[in-house]
């Protein structure tokens, strides 16, 4: 194998807030393995037209507190088709680039895999994303600071909610996972937490409802994952409200909100390890990889794997948020 003297590193897919840390640890473990490090800009996109940034230890400073990517990041059409992905290839050689991280969530790992497999070339990953749906680690980068905005809003609203008696459907995101409902509905204290994972019962829904009404309970809140089978939260209340009008609802809808801030120490330290990690696993002739933590433990999923497997939503904390919530 071709020794590694020149690394690139890129951030793809929706932008995660820990994106930063995780940068300037590999760029920083990078320069003290004497590696050449190049940030590449706008993920994939950038590849393909060919925007590199030398990386100086100065390039990662004052950046581990700030949310977003200082590399940009995007999500390229042009890199699924195989003109796309050649063009990325020549770049990568023309730079003299031997291996890659690649920082992003399931989508990212996609191409990284084809590209790896179409050219034999070595890449790494690191999971960034708020969704924390990746297959092979406990928690990606960016889920921690995601779930603590979630939980302030909600804070906020329950405010409202029981200022005014009012029932508040609030939508948070995953398109195909529920984990930032499932944690924010549970720190929140939800009422009740709608997630894609686990068929959603309006019936039940309401019946629980109207039997909090019945305890004396005079609002709440309902935590809707984007992603759940009766639709995003103006769906769901529109639905709710044709069968039971127990409360007066309103429909807050957080968004990108989500995806922005400063990182919590959670995300800053993970983000940290793992970009450490990936550096040290490239020298040590890893590829194809995802670099993720199980229990604490570095561990290294193959790409396939890692996109491929949903992680598996804990039905008992759903359970338990149903009790906790009586
Ligand atoms: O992948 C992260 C995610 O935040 C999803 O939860 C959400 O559905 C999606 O990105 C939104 O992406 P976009 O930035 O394209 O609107």
């Amino acid at each position: 194998m071709k020794p590694i003297k020149k690394i690139g590193v890129l951030t793809s897919g929706g932008d995660a807030p820990g994106m930063n840390a995780a940068i300037r640890a590999v760029v920083r473990t990078g320069l003290y393995r004497k590696l050449e490090v190049l940030g590449v800009m706008r993920g994939y996109e950038g590849l393909i037209e060919g925007v590199f940034l030398e990386m100086h230890n100065s390039s990662v400073a004052n950046i581990i507190q700030r949310g977003g990517t200082i590399l940009k990041t995007a999500r390229s059409e042009e890199f699924r088709t195989d003109e796309g992905m050649s063009k990325a290839y020549q770049n990568l050689m023309s730079q003299g680039i031997d291996a890659l991280v690649a920082i992003g969530g399931d989508g990212t790992f996609r191409g990284a895999m084809a590209l790896g497999e179409k050219y034999d070339f070595p890449i790494v990953g690191l999971p960034g994303t708020i969704d924390n749906d990746l297959y092979g680690t406990d928690f990606t980068i960016g889920y921690d600071t995601a779930i603590n905005t979630v939980i302030q809003v909600v804070d906020k609203l329950r405010d409202t909610a029981a200022s005014h008696n009012r029932l508040f459907f609030v939508e948070v995101m995953g398109r195909d996972a529920g984990f930032i409902a499932l944690r924010s509905g549970i720190a929140g204290g939800a009422e009740d937490i709608l997630v894609p994972e686990d068929p959603t019962d309006l019936d039940k829904l309401i019946a629980k409802l109207q039997n909090d009404r019945r305890e004396n309970k005079t609002s709440g809140i309902i935590i809707v994952a984007e992603g759940d089978d009766q639709g995003g939260a103006l769906e769901v209340a529109r639905k709710v409200k044709e069968k039971c009008d127990t409360y007066e609802t309103r429909v807050s809808i957080i968004g990108h909100m989500q995806r922005g801030g400063s990182p919590t120490c959670m995300d800053r330290v993970l983000a940290s390890t793992l970009g450490y990690d990936a550096v040290n696993a490239l020298l040590d002739g890893q590829r194809g990889v995802m670099i993720g933590q199980i229990n604490k433990k570095t561990a290294f999923i193959p790409f396939e794997k890692a996109t491929k497997h949903h992680q598996e939503m804990n039905k008992s904390m759903l359970a338990m948020a149903h009790v906790l919530s009586l």
